[in-house]
């Protein structure tokens, strides 16, 4: 699967967001190093604090499926390049630091990183060893 590839279905999974209070509608789409994909998208709601972005949803499908070793994770927006926030880049970092982050804009170009780049020194509990 291309990066490419990965960031057309994060763009699918884009149509499916809850987003009623923002309007920001975000996909995600990660890939297993197996090749399994599992989508996601925000879901907002009434109570701001309680949405969950759309990365933290297509990882948890994953995870809760079985499946924690990552390969790449795209994320589509329909607003530019939608940057994992901190919180998604703290819970991408859990699953390794050369999982790789796909951002695309609305002409489709990609750009990657690894999570290690979009966040350096991450937190690991066993930092403090
Ligand atoms: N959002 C995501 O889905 N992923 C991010 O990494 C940043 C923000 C969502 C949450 C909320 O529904 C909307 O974008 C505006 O913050």
């Amino acid at each position: 699967m291309t990066d490419k590839e990965l960031y057309i279905k994060a763009l699918k999974a884009m149509e499916k967001a809850y987003a009623p209070y923002s309007g920001f509608c975000v996909g995600a789409a990660v890939l297993t190093k197996c090749g399994v994909v599992f989508t996601g998208c925000n879901i907002e709601n009434s109570a701001y604090g309680t949405t969950i972005c759309a990365e933290r949803v297509a990882m948890s499908k994953a995870i809760s499926e079985g499946y924690k070793h990552f390969d790449a994770i795209a994320v589509a927006s329909n607003n530019g390049y939608a940057y994992p926030c901190g919180t998604c880049r703290q819970f991408i970092f859990e699953f390794g630091d050369d999982i790789r982050v796909i951002v695309g804009n609305e002409e489709s170009i990609i750009h990657s990183y690894t999570i290690e780049e979009l966040l350096p020194f991450g937190f690991r509990l066993e930092n403090g060893k």
